[in-house]
């Protein structure tokens, strides 16, 4: 049975391109990461079992940079929007600048770079904020910890409970991605046919999900205006 759509709940699905004026790259514009270095020697299970302290080095060095940049507008308007509508953010980026904003419902499908876990079957995670993880650190299992992020060829994270915030949302709003990754951009299928749905991004996406209104420009600019527009609306309610 299609659920029932919720007008006045929001969903934020983010991208890299969120974060791209706090000062963080994205992977696929002009100057991203996977334009300057191989994801598969860098981000996948084969790089971790042939070159882990390479990965290692990699993963600390961004842990170090996400941990010092700042949330910019965006972030800030979307964690001021929870005081006028449930909010629920679904982001593929691995830093924590959601959170360091002040939003509450944060669903991360790619992992956490301020996190660290172990290499078992049933691994524990550690907080680490900005800091590095050595080799030869280990678990408390006595595995050797990694970064808690998902690498390709890797399960991507909170599907379900994604798709089902989606489903139900009222008003949908894509930021920074490229929706050039699966199955995280399949997501988008799910959204209700009735909900109000706005993809800000610098450029369109080949993939442009069905009956999405694209705006094109910077985030940190169009994001507050939109959020804006939104509660003033529901304020009114
Ligand atoms: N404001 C708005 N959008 C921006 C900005 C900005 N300041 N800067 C860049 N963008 C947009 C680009 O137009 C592009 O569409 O952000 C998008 C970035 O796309 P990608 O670099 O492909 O990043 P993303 O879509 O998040 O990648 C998805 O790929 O490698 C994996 O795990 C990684 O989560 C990541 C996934």
């Amino acid at each position: 049975m299609k659920p029932k759509m919720q007008p006045d709940k929001a969903v934020i699905f983010s991208g890299a391109g969120l974060s791209a004026e706090s000062g963080l790259p994205t992977f696929r514009d002009a100057d991203g990461l996977w334009n300057n270095h191989s994801w598969f020697e860098l981000a996948s299970p084969q790089a971790w079992a042939s070159q882990p302290e390479v990965v290692q080095a990699f993963y600390n060095e961004r842990r170090h940079k996400a941990w010092e940049a700042q949330p910019n507008a965006a972030h800030l308007a979307i964690a001021a929007l929870e005081a006028t509508c449930e909010v629920v953010v679904i982001t593929q980026n691995v830093d924590a600048l959601h959170e360091r904003a002040g939003s509450t419902q944060v669903i991360h499908l790619h992992g956490e770079l301020a996190w660290a876990r172990g290499t078992s079957a049933e691994p524990k995670r550690y907080h680490l904020g900005g800091e590095s993880i050595a080799m030869g650190q280990c678990c408390e299992d006595g595995t050797q910890l990694r970064p808690d992020v998902v690498w390709f060829g890797e399960q991507t994270r909170n599907m379900d409970v994604a798709r089902r915030h989606l489903r139900n949302a009222g008003k949908v709003l894509v930021v920074g991605t490229s929706l050039t990754v699966h199955p995280a951009a399949s997501l988008l299928g799910a959204v209700h046919y009735m909900a109000q749905k706005v993809l800000i991004a610098k450029e369109r996406p080949e993939a442009m999900p069905p009956r999405f209104h694209f705006a094109c420009g910077n985030a940190a600019t169009l994001v507050p205006r939109l959020i804006q527009r939104w509660s003033s609306a529901l304020s009114c309610i």
